[in-house]
């Protein structure tokens, strides 16, 4: 499987849901895009909020659907049922910090017990035929970088790339990534290496390849609510010529193809329930997205709260429209 251009949607939970990858991918058109975590005990189970988040469109592949879990044997099982739904690689979550996710024994709480990282590696790569990948973060803490030691082992387990997240868990968002990690990483092990962590620009993702030899260079915060940063990102890997940043009327035009695009979403996952009631859901659950799409532009700032309390596309679309309008004049 060729990742072309090496620029990589990174997995974001309440983010990267399938409205937001069909734009990523038509705007932004990066080489490779990931769904948020999934949990595998939650599709074991058959939730049908997680389940939702199997559905993968043909106009979005390649695409990588991420899970997380503890377990072998559920995630062995949820696997291949991501292989089932179309996913065209099955990546592992080992980085996610949050309590709620490693008290499980998931998630980061993994790179502390190396066996059962391992295990679960092994188990999940002979279950299913499309490749698996890992995303790691560098370690638990400061007290040792674990990374490279275990992508040995993830390699010889059958993972076919390791994405390292260039922080430790302990700091979750804190400080700066530090892209030495990823060099470190590069010595160490022998499948595509993908570097994370605070690419921002198209100066960014050439530096970290250039400074760290890493294949492919993945993008999650820059990338939210801006496909046009996205964009920038791969025309500055490929030598394309890059448009530039979008006129507001683009950005507002993209924020109620988003916000609409919810609405279908969440109407297919729950047909059965009160329309209007799922329309305020999904535009509620997009409430810190969607203020970010005019973000910086003069007079945006003032909307932020009215966005956040909409509740209908029909008013979403009274201030985003009234307000590119009132630009205009
Ligand atoms: C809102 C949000 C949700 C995230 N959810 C996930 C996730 O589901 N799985 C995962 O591996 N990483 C997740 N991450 C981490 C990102 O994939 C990425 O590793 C991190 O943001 C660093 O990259 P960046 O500096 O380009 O944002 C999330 C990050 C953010 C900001």
């Amino acid at each position: 499987m060729r990742v072309d251009p090496p620029l990589l949607l990174a997995p974001m939970e309440d983010v990267t849901a399938l409205p937001m990858r069909l734009i990523a991918k038509r705007i932004g058109g990066p080489g490779l895009m990931f769904t948020e975590f999934v949990s595998a005990m939650a599709v074991h189970h058959g939730a049908k909020k997680t389940l939702k988040k199997l559905w993968v469109d043909p106009l979005e592949r390649p695409l990588g659907i991420q899970i997380f879990g503890g377990e072998p044997d559920v995630m062995v099982e949820t696997a291949r049922l991501c292989e089932e739904a179309g996913a065209d690689l099955v990546d592992i979550n080992m980085g996610c910090w949050v309590p709620k996710v490693c008290k499980t024994g998931s998630g980061a709480a993994l790179l502390k017990d190396p066996d059962r990282a391992e295990e679960i590696v092994r188990a999940v790569a002979r279950a299913v035929r499309v490749p698996v990948t890992v995303k790691v973060r560098a370690g638990w803490d400061w007290s040792l970088f674990a990374a490279p030691e275990l992508a040995l082992r993830f390699q010889d387990a059958g993972a076919q790339m390791i994405t390292l997240h260039a922080r430790f868990a302990k700091q979750g968002f804190e400080g700066e990534a530090d892209w030495r990690l990823i060099c470190e990483m590069r010595k160490a092990v022998r499948v595509p290496l993908i570097g994370n962590g605070d690419v921002k620009s198209p100066e960014d993702a050439r530096r970290m390849i250039d400074e760290t030899g890493c294949d492919g260079v993945m993008v999650g915060r820059a990338a939210i609510s801006n496909p046009w940063g996205l964009r920038s990102i791969r025309c500055g890997l490929t030598g394309e010529p890059d448009p530039g940043p979008p006129a507001l009327a683009e950005r507002v035009e993209v924020a109620l193809e988003h916000a609409r695009a919810m609405v279908e979403y969440e109407r297919r996952a729950d047909p059965s329930s009160d329309a209007a009631q799922v329309e305020a859901r999904a535009i509620r659950a997009l409430r810190g997205q969607l203020p970010m799409y005019i973000k910086g532009e003069p007079g945006a700032a003032a909307l932020r709260q009215r966005i956040t309390l909409c509740d209908s596309v029909a008013e979403l679309e009274d201030i985003l429209l009234g307000f590119a309008g009132q630009a205009k004049t």
